[in-house]
Parts: C-alpha cells; sequence; structure tokens
C-alpha cells in the first residue's frame, strides 16, 4: 500500500502527534510491506487558494504554480492518505488547511445530491483512496473538542475513512511520561497492525486509544504546575 502522510503539525518532525502516526505506522509495517511519504505541510509552497475557481472548470489548472501540482499527483498515486495534526483552535493548522483548500482541482464546479446533502463532482478519479485522520490535542478531553475537526473531516472526504482522537499529546515528547505513553503507542501499534490486515479499527481499541492517558484533574495540574501562576 502508498501511504500519503500530511503532516499539519509546524513542529515537523518534533511533533507530539506524529508519535502517535510513527507508532501507527510502525504497526502497518509489521503486518505488511508498504510505501510511506511523509510531507510536513509547513515546509511545502503552497499558496493559499484564491477562490477563482478557474481549476473547476473543464479540467482547468490552478493559477498557482506551486508545490500543490505535484502534491495532487502524489495523492492521486497513493492507496491512503493519513493526515497527522494537531487540534489548533478546533481545528486543523493553518498550513494543512491551504493544502486541502488546494485539493479543489479534484473537484468539478457540478453538484450532484448525495443523500440529505450535495457534493460537487469528481474531476479526478479518487475512488481507490483511503483516509485517515490522526489528530492529537493539548486539552485531556476530548468531547466539546475534536468534535469540530471530526466533522470536517467527515464531510471532506468521500469513502473509506478512519478516524483516530488522542487527547494529552504533549505527554509524548515528555521522557518522564514514558511509563504511560509507551503502553499507549504499543496500543496505536496494534491498531496499526488491525488496519493492515482488516482495513479497519476496533471501536473499544480506538475508545481505548482516545481516552486520556492520566486522569484529566491530574494532567490539568501538571500542566498548570508548569504554566506558573495557575491555581
Ligand atoms: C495555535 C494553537 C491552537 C491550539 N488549539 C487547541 C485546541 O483547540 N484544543 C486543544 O485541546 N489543544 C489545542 N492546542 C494544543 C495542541 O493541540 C497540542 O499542544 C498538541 O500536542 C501539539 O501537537 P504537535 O506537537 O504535534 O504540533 C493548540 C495549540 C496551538 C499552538
Amino acid at each position: 500500500m502508498k501511504i500519503l502522510v500530511l503532516n499539519g503539525s509546524p513542529k515537523k518532525d518534533a511533533s507530539d502527534v506524529m508519535h502517535v502516526t510513527r507508532a501507527f505506522l510502525e504497526g502497518m509495517k509489521e503486518a505488511g510491506t508498504h510505501e510511506v511519504k511523509i510531507l510536513h505541510a509547513i515546509e511545502q509552497h503552497v499558496e493559499y487558494c484564491t477562490g477563482c475557481f478557474s481549476c473547476m472548470f473543464n479540467g482547468g489548472a490552478c493559477v498557482h504554480d506551486d508545490d500543490m501540482k505535484g502534491i495532487l499527483e502524489e495523492i492521486l498515486d497513493s492507496d491512503l492518505l493519513l493526515l497527522s495534526f494537531p487540534l489548533y483552535c478546533y481545528g486543523m493548522p493553518a498550513p494543512l488547511k491551504a493544502m486541502i483548500d488546494r485539493t479543489l482541482p479534484l473537484s468539478s464546479m457540478a453538484m450532484r445530491r448525495v443523500g440529505d446533502r450535495y457534493e460537487h463532482i469528481g474531476q479526478a478519479d479518487v475512488s481507490r483512496l483511503r483516509f485517515m485522520m490522526i489528530c492529537g490535542c493539548g486539552f485531556p478531553n476530548s468531547a466539546h473538542n475534536f468534535e469540530p475537526a471530526v466533522a470536517q473531516f467527515r464531510q471532506l472526504f468521500r469513502g473509506d475513512k478512519t478516524i483516530l482522537t488522542i487527547p494529552e499529546t504533549p505527554m509524548f515528547a515528555a521522557p518522564e511520561a514514558a511509563g504511560v505513553t509507551g503502553p499507549r503507542l504499543e496500543l496505536v501499534r496494534r491498531a496499526g497492525r488491525q488496519y493492515a490486515a482488516t482495513g479497519g479499527i476496533e471501536d473499544a481499541l480506538l475508545a481505548e486509544i482516545g481516552s486520556p492517558m492520566i486522569p484529566e484533574e491530574v494532567y490539568a495540574s501538571i500542566v498548570n504546575g508548569n504554566a506558573g501562576g495557575a491555581s
């Protein structure tokens, strides 16, 4: 399987969330051979979409001549598009959002009704592409936090989707937290093996991975202790 990872964290390889994503990919590789390419969104030259829509008519091209042309080719050449990102203001970080906006040439302006909503008809065939989102965040709570990003991801991509959310992700960068992050990464590796073997991850395992690694109040008090001034 060809896997394209778009890493939305501006911290690139030092990303907290990429600890999770790397563990997932390791699990996948334990279950089979996969070709993985990781693109750090912050390193790409991707101009903002101007909203001119010229790309959506008659197979038209984008007015920008930048890295996005090659990235679209890489997306179309992949079997799995994996978005790895930290929650930023309840959504994805701006460099990754800029890339997602620029996937507009994959759609035409024509729209059709699908169930209770409308969506654009594709200009490119992405039917074999599967989608995955791995998202981490700084708060200990998942509820009232991940929902906007999860809803956006579900709306954005048709077809097979898997969503893995995990709170308290700054802990992955703290060596002193290895006692709890190590077992959690092992669960993520198991999820990777499961996904490679079956194309999905059991709900119970997703829920276990998405639960706080340490109690919410303990996490908050550690963060507050490091922040100084909080009571
Ligand atoms: C601009 C900004 C916005 C953030 N917004 C949220 C948020 O809405 N909810 C949350 O739980 N954490 C939020 N965080 C915390 C990050 O998601 C958290 O620190 C994460 O572990 C960073 O992951 P990374 O190292 O992979 O970039 C925000 C961080 C920044 C810098």
